[in-house]
């Protein structure tokens, strides 16, 4: 059942007599129509009026508009204007370039740019490694999509999913002081974006490929990889995965179940399940049985295209075909990153006992967790409002932080699977519970220690390479 959040957020602005009873016929008038009021301001008073600008939470557009109307139907109540409080902080965008150095006077100017900068200029053609040490790559990230997969809303295109990219270059700032910039790019053409990649990457210490459809990403990152001497991490992809295993760790915790003796079905085989099925391998699984909109997947089944015939040759020991509901049968845990209310409580009811269900399709998961909670021991899902929220800010700003401090050239799964130890450590014994089986994306210790562990992993890495 959803409830009224920030993300339909309003701020009224009415004009009200000024008698004693103002403040609570408006406040009362927002609440019988189900909004929930956040602020309550008096912007301007006069002897006859009063201007009070009302802030609430709604359940969507819709539903603001009804509180609106609410109001301006109240008697003497003029509504002036209405700001929706979400579309306000994206005025001129969320992030800006702000110098480091102080521009004073002309003895700065001539260290800072011409004609000092010449000078370090030459040592970076003669050396290209000190771009790292004399400039912003070193801790600058390029967050690069083509607009093409943007959240649950598809292609957008380049332009429309800059909010997105914005935002998580805000939250990389925020988590792990990462100076993110957004890379969104009018091609949706598989060559034309790695050849841009490529081009760009001098600049930046690392890519975040973010919001590309499914195949064309798989192909997009393996190339970059091949071909860039920094790491390349599609976090649709290793993201949720990172957070998945960690949080699929904590909840055998919880059931006091082995992984070497588990039965996985995920159901979704796109940019996310391919990443997670992938990293979960590394763990060594009883058996993991991929389903998608064809259902099972196993090699026998037509049509298969390279993900998928490399999944059914690494998953599916007795080769089972069939629908999902089939394979959720006998499962100790159930990964959806698919599609929205695939089943229901009673195919919950057919798994083992103290069975472990994520669903993550957003914003509506494959089942109503009220009802697998009926029959799951632990349950999980992508959304804000339920326990247990699969949050790839859990993972990325904490990957980039420890692989800009590592130098690191390259990304692989010991470094991913570093990250999902250091986040499920975060939830120690003391806190764990079937609702609490990965950190709030608020404690602060997640991001360092992640970071951490992902520069000692890339450390290793270069060790052993060298
Ligand atoms: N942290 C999170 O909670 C998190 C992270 C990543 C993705 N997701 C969600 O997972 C879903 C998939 O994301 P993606 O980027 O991998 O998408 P994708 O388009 O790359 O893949 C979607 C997959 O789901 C399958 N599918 C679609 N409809 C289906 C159905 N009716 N029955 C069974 N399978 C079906 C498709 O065949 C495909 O394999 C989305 O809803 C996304 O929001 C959540």
């Amino acid at each position: 059942m959803p409830v009224p959040g920030p993300g339909y957020s309003i701020t009224v602005r009415v004009e009200a007599p000024a008698s004693s009873t103002a403040a609570g016929d408006l406040t009362t008038a927002v609440g019988r129509v189900g909004g929930v009021l956040t602020a309550f301001d008096v912007v301007e008073s006069h002897p006859e009026s009063i201007v009070v600008d009302i802030s609430a939470n709604a359940l969507s557009e819709n539903h603001a508009q009804d509180i609106t109307q609410t109001l301006d139907s109240l008697p003497g109540v003029r509504v002036r204007k209405v700001s929706d409080r979400t579309f306000l902080i994206h005025l001129g965008g969320k992030i800006e370039v702000s110098p480091k150095v102080a521009l004073r006077n002309r003895d700065d100017l001539s260290r800072a740019y011409t004609p000092g900068v010449a000078r370090v200029c030459q040592a970076i053609a003669a050396n290209p490694e000190d771009a790292r040490r004399l400039t912003i790559k070193r801790n600058t990230v390029a967050v690069l999509t083509d607009g093409s997969a943007v959240l649950g809303l598809g292609n957008i295109g380049p332009a429309a999913a800059l909010p997105v990219m914005e935002g998580k270059a805000a939250l990389f700032k925020k988590f792990a002081d990462v100076d993110a910039w957004p890379v969104c790019l009018d091609t949706q053409d598989t060559e034309e974006i790695i050849m841009i990649a490529k081009a760009l990457a001098p600049v930046y210490a690392g890519i975040n490929l973010e919001d590309i459809a499914a195949p064309r990403c798989f192909e997009i990152e393996k190339r970059l990889r091949e071909q860039l001497d920094i790491p390349v991490f599609h976090d649709d992809q290793h993201g949720t995965a990172i957070v998945v295993v960690a949080a699929l760790r904590n909840a055998l915790r919880v059931v006091g179940k082995n992984i070497e003796d588990c039965k996985i079905v995920v159901s979704g085989v796109g940019a996310a399940g391919s990443a997670i099925i992938r990293l979960l391998l590394r763990k060594n699984p009883g058996d993991i049985v991929a389903a998608d909109i064809d259902g099972i997947v196993h090699s026998a089944r037509g049509n298969l295209d390279d993900n998928l015939t490399w999944i059914a040759g690494h998953t599916n020991k007795e080769q089972q075909a069939g629908t999902l509901h089939e394979a959720l049968v006998g499962a100790d845990v159930f990964i959806g990153v698919s599609a929205p209310n695939l089943f229901g409580a009673e195919q919950v009811a057919t798994m083992k006992s103290d069975a472990v269900v994520f669903a993550l399709a957003n914003p509506d998961p494959e089942i109503d967790p009220l009802e697998a909670q009926k029959h799951a021991a632990v349950v999980a899902t992508g959304r804000s409002d339920f326990p247990n929220q699969i949050n790839n800010v859990l993972a990325f700003p904490g990957v980039f932080r420890g692989l800009l401090d590592a130098q690191a050239h390259h990304i692989d799964d010991s470094m991913l699977l570093a990250a999902a130890d250091a986040i499920a450590d975060v939830v120690d014994n003391g806190k764990l519970n079937a609702s609490f089986i990965v950190p709030s994306v608020f404690d602060n210790a997640v991001a360092p220690a992640v970071a951490e562990a992902v520069k000692k992993a890339a450390k290793a890495a270069k060790a052993a390479q060298s």
